[in-house]
């Protein structure tokens, strides 16, 4: 039998294979939800615009309610030789309330409806994921509040550089957090404009109003061309390449963790509940939710790859090629729904090691500019020569095996005659950060007045 959503030309049936590379509601039955929605948006219009007899409209609402309840309910039966979801929707339209089914799709295509669904669909998870994200800002920020003077060692290259406060280090997250979120919300102003109505490709002769149905959308307002509208996925590539960029700021996150967390470094816990052990060896504590974070990064960047490669090269309007839209950005949001969730609850549960942290700060003459910012300010030399100073002893340091401040007054005094005792007292790693007062500088005081500006912006009164 040919498809009686289509078949009116065609004698006979696809072939296996072509129905299985063709059928979509394997993927697409998860956006039930939005296509019900828009049919019902677009029934409504029909009606009001006498395009369709107001009892007819009627009885597809209806109809459309009760598709609903069975999809909820899991009495729904999805069938592969309807291809999608808008054809097996309605196809039990048709079979619940008869005649006036075949008058849904007056004006419209499965071109402007699935354009229209999808959006519904982005629209909707960007507006979980930015919750999800603003409740990740609101665990850094509060761990950071709670770490605000707690000393570590900064890093560039990976070799200690300069000490830093913990919660200073976590606020650069809720930072990268913050922007993740204005890169979603941009998207979102974009992508919030309708496509239904823009028919196949060349609009309809039937008098639609696309501001009713936009508006009873939510949509901002019809998109002006109607080749656009069924051509464009910019919403999801847009929307992949945040989700891409923030995936990318968790697994940088989640690498800190399993580099923090490595009995080599040991400055950070994480209690059993983030944790796993080894099969072989029973001493192990692994980070294996960090990991996870970090590699999930590579599908989501996939998923944006995936799209990128479809729509090159395709001409206006729709091509099927627009079908393999869906399935990697499904498992791109959810991969990414998971990372936020599991990078907030390791955030909240790990502790910093205060002792190690500090200790590890003072390692590798990381007080050495502030020896260095020492000799500019107190004998007013040119950094340039206070840095030849300090390189200086800090090698005589380092050829004894000492860290700064245990090297004797006397022998600052060789390199430097004009060096007095108060030089003592810049050198610890405490007193560095203290001094670090700069705007958005790494001062415990300035680090409490970010956090606290943040939880107040995220609605959150610290404790
Ligand atoms: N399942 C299709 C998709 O996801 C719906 C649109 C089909 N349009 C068409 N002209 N065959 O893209």
């Amino acid at each position: 039998m040919s498809n009686k959503m289509w078949g009116g030309r065609f004698s006979s049936a696809p072939d296996a294979i072509m129905e299985e590379i063709n059928a979509s509601i394997g993927f697409d039955q998860r956006l039930y939800a939005q296509d019900i929605a828009g049919s019902k948006a677009h029934a409504a219009m029909l009606g009001a615009q006498g395009i369709v007899a107001a009892q007819d409209a009627e009885a597809i609402a209806r109809g459309l309610d009760t598709i609903l309840s069975e999809i909820e309910a899991g009495t729904f039966a999805f069938r592969r030789e309807l291809e999608d979801i808008h054809m097996n929707v309605e196809s039990r339209l048709a079979e619940l309330v008869g005649a006036p089914a075949g008058r849904l799709h007056t004006a419209r295509s499965r071109n402007d409806q699935v354009a229209t669904d999808f959006r519904l669909y982005v629209r909707d998870t960007v507006d979980a994921l930015d919750a999800q994200l603003a409740d990740l800002q609101r665990a850094l920020a509060q761990k950071a509040l709670a770490h605000a003077a707690t000393v570590m060692p900064g890093f560039t290259h990976l070799q200690t550089a300069q000490p830093v406060t913990f919660g200073h280090h976590l606020m650069a997250y809720v930072e990268m957090v913050g922007r993740d979120r204005g890169r979603f919300a941009d998207a979102r102003k974009r992508l919030n404009e309708c496509p239904l109505g823009a028919a196949a490709l060349a609009g309809t002769s039937f008098p639609i109003d696309r501001d009713a149905t936009a508006t009873a959308l939510g949509f901002d307002r019809p998109t002006a061309n109607s080749l656009d509208a069924v051509s464009d996925r910019d919403f999801v590539m847009e929307t992949l390449a945040a989700a891409s960029i923030c995936a990318i700021h968790l697994s940088r996150f989640a690498e800190e963790v399993v580099i923090w967390t490595s009995p080599s470094f040991a400055l950070v816990k994480l209690s059993d509940a983030f944790t796993t052990g080894s099969s072989i060896m029973p001493q192990k504590r692994n980070p294996d939710a960090a990991e996870l974070v970090r590699a999930k990064a590579g599908r989501i960047v996939g998923a944006l790859t995936a799209i990128l490669v479809v729509m090159k090269g395709l001409p206006l309007a729709y091509a099927k090629d627009m079908q393999e839209d869906k399935e990697g950005t499904f498992d791109a949001f959810s991969a990414l729904s998971l990372v936020i969730a599991a990078t907030a609850g390791m955030v909240r549960d790990l502790e910093p090691d205060a002792k190690r942290m500090e200790k590890a700060a003072g390692q590798g003459y990381s007080t050495a500019t502030d020896l260095a910012d020492w000799l500019v300010r107190a004998l007013d030399m040119p950094f340039r020569e206070a840095h030849h100073v300090t390189g200086r002893i800090v090698a005589l340091a380092a050829e004894r095996g000492i860290p700064l401040h245990k090297v004797p007054l006397a022998d600052l005094r060789q390199v430097e005659p004009r060096i007095g005792e108060d030089v003592f007292s810049v050198l610890s790693v405490a007193r560095s950060v203290r001094s670090r007062v700069s705007y958005g500088g790494t001062a415990p005081a300035r680090v409490r007045a970010q956090a606290k500006r943040w939880l107040k912006r995220l609605g959150d009164t610290p404790a």
